[in-house]
C-alpha cells in the first residue's frame, strides 16, 4: 500500500480497508469459506420467509444471498462506521455533498410534498419545484387535449424529446415502462445520439405540423443535444416554410440554464426549469420528465413522485435491520470487497423494463465509477460494478449460461410482477404464468444448482456429468411486486438511488460529480477539426494519427 494510501484522510476519517469492521468482515468471509447456500437454507427452515423485507409495494427477499445474521450484523456495523446515516442526513437537509463541484445534492425534494421545507442556501427549494411541476401539468394537459397547437393549427401527435444521458434515459426508459399508462394516441420518440441516423429514424414520416420537440438538457451546453436540436429546427422550419416564429409553438426546453435556452432561440416562457442540485442521472422526476407527464398525465406522474417519496421516507428514517436500500448498498460492498465480484446483473421479467437496465447504468456507474475517494486519494478497495442485463428471458436465452456455470461472481436482482399490464390483449394475460414461472425458475437454479449426484441418478453417462452439474451458490435478490403501476416504478428508482448513495457513502467516494466523462468531449473537440482538414492535428499520437488518416482516406479527403 502506498504511503498515501495509509493515511487517514483529511479529514480524520480512518480509511475504509483500516478499519476494524472492514477487518472484522474480512476474517468472517474467511470462515465462510466454501458454504453453499444448499447449506444455508437446511440450516434454517424459515430463511426463505425470514430474510424478507417490505417497502411500499416492494417486496424483497434476499435469503439467497451468501449471508448469515452475523454478516449482516458485521455489514451494519461498517456503515455506522464510515457515517451513512450521517451523509444521508446531510442529503435530505441540503447540504452540498457533492464536494468537488460544491452543491447540494437534493433529487428527493423534487418529489418532497408541497408543505416540505428543504433549504438550500437559506431558500426553501419546495415551492419553486411545485411551481415547476404546476407549469408542466398545465402545459401536458394543453397538449393531450389538442388545446396546444402547432403553427399552423394542428393539434400536436408526436413528441420528440432530444437530450442524452441524463436527459434522456430516464424518460426514454421511463415512457417504456409505463406505455400502458399513456396516451396511446400519441407517438413518443427520444434521439440522444449524434449520429445523425438517430434523428434522421426518429423524424422519418413525421408531419412537423403535429410534432413538438422538447430539447431536454441541463446544461444547455452538451454538443451532441445542441446539434440534435440545431438539425432538428432546420428540419422543422424546412418543412414549414421557413417562418422563424414557427420555433415557439413547436419547440420547448428543459433546462437550469435561461441564458443558452434564449440563444438557441426558445422563448423562456416555454422553458421549464429546474437547478443545479439535481444531477442529470438523477432528474427525470423533474422537468426532465416533461414528455412523460405528456405521455401519461400530471395524475399519474404525481403517483410517480409520491412513489419516489415512500421510499425516500423509508430509506431516511427505517431501522438499519428493515432498511432496504441499505441493505441492497451493503450487499453489493460486500460482493465487491471479499468475493471480489466485478459486475451486478439486473434483469426485469416486465417487457416494459426494457430498457431499465440502461437507465440504472447510468445512476450507477457514473455515480460511483470512481477510484479516488472524496479527497482526492486512490482508493485500494473495490468502487462500483460493471451494471449490466436486458429482460430475463430473453438472456435465459443467451448470456444466462455464463451466470450458471461460468467462472464470475455476478450478483443479479431479479425484478417480477405478480400481473401483467391492464391494457394487454385478452388473452395474453396467460402468458404470465409462464414469464413468472421462469423468473422463479432461474433464482432457484442459481442458487441451488444441480449436484453431481443429482446429475447421475438421471442416468447421465458420466464424461457428461461435470458438463450437466450447475455449481449454483449465486448470490440473487427477488423484488417482486403486485403490478408495475406510476408509483411502483417511482419505489424502484429511488430504491436504487439510495443503493447507490449507501455504495458511495462506505466507499468514501464522490457519487454525484462525473468528472471522468470530460476528457473524451474535449478530446472530440480538438479531433472535429482535423477530421474535416480545418486542422492538421500535429500532436495526436501515432495511433490515433494513422486512425484519423485512414479515416480521411477513406472519406476522399
Ligand atoms: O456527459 C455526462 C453528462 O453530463 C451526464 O451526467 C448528463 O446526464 C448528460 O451529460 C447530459 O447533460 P445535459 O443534461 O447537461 O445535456
Amino acid at each position: 500500500m502506498s504511503e498515501m494510501n495509509a493515511m487517514d484522510s483529511k479529514n480524520g476519517r480512518t480509511r475504509l480497508n483500516q478499519l476494524p469492521e472492514w477487518t472484522a468482515l474480512g476474517k468472517h468471509r474467511e470462515q465462510l469459506g466454501d458454504t453453499h447456500l444448499r447449506d444455508l437454507f437446511a440450516a434454517d427452515p424459515a430463511r426463505g420467509t425470514g430474510c424478507t423485507l417490505q417497502v411500499g409495494d416492494l417486496h424483497l427477499d434476499y435469503s439467497k444471498h451468501l449471508v448469515t445474521d452475523e454478516t449482516l450484523g458485521l455489514l451494519r456495523e461498517l456503515a455506522r462506521a464510515t457515517g451513512v446515516a450521517e451523509l444521508r442526513d446531510a442529503m435530505f437537509r441540503g447540504e452540498k455533498i457533492n464536494t468537488t463541484e460544491d452543491r447540494a445534492v437534493l433529487h428527493t425534494a423534487l418529489r418532497a410534498p408541497r408543505d416540505a421545507v428543504i433549504e438550500v442556501d437559506g431558500e426553501n427549494v419546495v415551492p419553486a419545484v411545485h411551481a415547476v411541476l404546476d407549469k408542466m401539468a398545465a402545459f401536458s394537459d394543453k397538449v393531450r387535449s389538442g388545446e396546444w397547437t402547432g403553427h399552423t393549427g394542428r393539434r400536436i401527435r408526436t413528441v420528440v424529446n432530444i437530450g442524452i444521458g441524463g436527459s434522456d434515459l430516464g424518460p426514454a426508459m421511463a415512457y417504456e415502462v409505463l406505455r400502458s399508462f399513456s396516451d396511446r394516441e400519441l407517438d413518443f420518440r427520444f434521439v440522444s445520439n449524434v449520429d445523425g441516423a438517430d434523428l434522421h429514424e426518429a423524424i422519418r414520416g413525421l408531419d412537423a405540423e403535429e410534432t413538438l420537440f422538447i430539447v431536454a438538457s441541463k446544461t444547455f451546453t452538451t454538443i451532441e443535444t445542441i446539434t440534435n436540436a440545431t438539425s432538428a429546427r432546420d428540419w422543422l422550419l424546412g418543412q414549414l416554410g421557413g417562418d422563424e416564429s414557427a420555433v415557439a409553438r413547436h419547440f420547448v426546453a428543459l433546462s437550469t440554464n435561461a441564458e443558452k435556452v434564449a440563444d438557441f432561440g426558445i422563448d423562456t416562457a416555454n422553458m421549464f426549469e429546474f437547478w443545479d442540485w439535481v444531477g442529470g442521472r438523477y432528474s427525470y422526476d423533474s422537468a426532465i420528465g416533461l414528455s412523460l407527464m405528456i405521455a401519461i398525465g400530471p395524475d399519474r406522474f404525481r403517483e410517480m413522485l409520491d412513489g419516489f417519496h415512500q421510499v425516500d421516507e423509508h430509506f431516511r428514517t427505517a431501522p438499519a435491520e428493515e432498511n432496504a436500500p441499505l441493505l441492497l448498498g451493503l450487499l453489493g460492498v460486500w460482493y465487491g470487497a471479499f468475493f471480489d465480484a466485478q459486475a451486478h446483473a439486473v434483469l426485469p421479467y416486465s417487457h416494459y423494463l426494457s430498457k431499465f437496465t440502461a437507465y440504472l447504468q447510468q445512476l450507477d456507474m457514473e455515480s460511483n465509477g470512481k477510484s479516488v475517494d472524496r479527497d482526492g486519494v486512490p482508493v485500494d478497495w473495490q468502487t462500483g460494478p460493471v451494471v449490466w442485463g436486458t429482460p430475463g428471458t430473453n438472456g435465459q436465452h443467451a448470456y444466462y449460461q455464463l451466470l450458471h456455470q461460468g467462472t464470475k461472481v455476478v450478483p443479479a436482482d431479479f425484478i417480477g410482477f405478480a400481473r401483467p399490464v391492464r391494457d394487454l390483449t385478452p388473452g395474453l394475460a396467460a402468458q404470465h404464468d409462464l414469464l413468472m414461472a421462469n423468473f422463479f425458475a432461474q433464482t432457484q437454479a442459481l442458487a441451488f444448482g444441480k449436484t453431481p449426484d443429482e446429475v447421475r441418478a438421471e442416468g447421465v453417462a458420466e464424461e457428461l456429468v461435470p458438463h450437466k452439474t450447475f455449481r449454483g451458490n449465486h448470490p440473487t435478490t427477488t423484488i417482486l411486486a403486485d403490478e408495475l403501476t406510476p408509483s411502483v416504478l417511482g419505489q424502484l428508482i429511488a430504491l436504487y438511488e439510495h443503493k447507490v448513495f449507501v455504495q458511495g457513502a462506505i466507499w468514501n467516494i464522490d457519487s454525484f460529480d462525473q468528472w471522468g466523462v470530460e476528457l473524451g468531449k474535449v478530446l472530440a473537440k480538438k479531433i472535429e477539426p482535423v477530421l474535416t482538414g480545418a486542422e492538421r492535428g500535429e500532436a495526436l499520437d501515432s495511433s490515433t494519427a494513422a486512425l484519423v488518416g485512414k479515416y480521411r482516406t477513406l472519406r476522399g479527403r
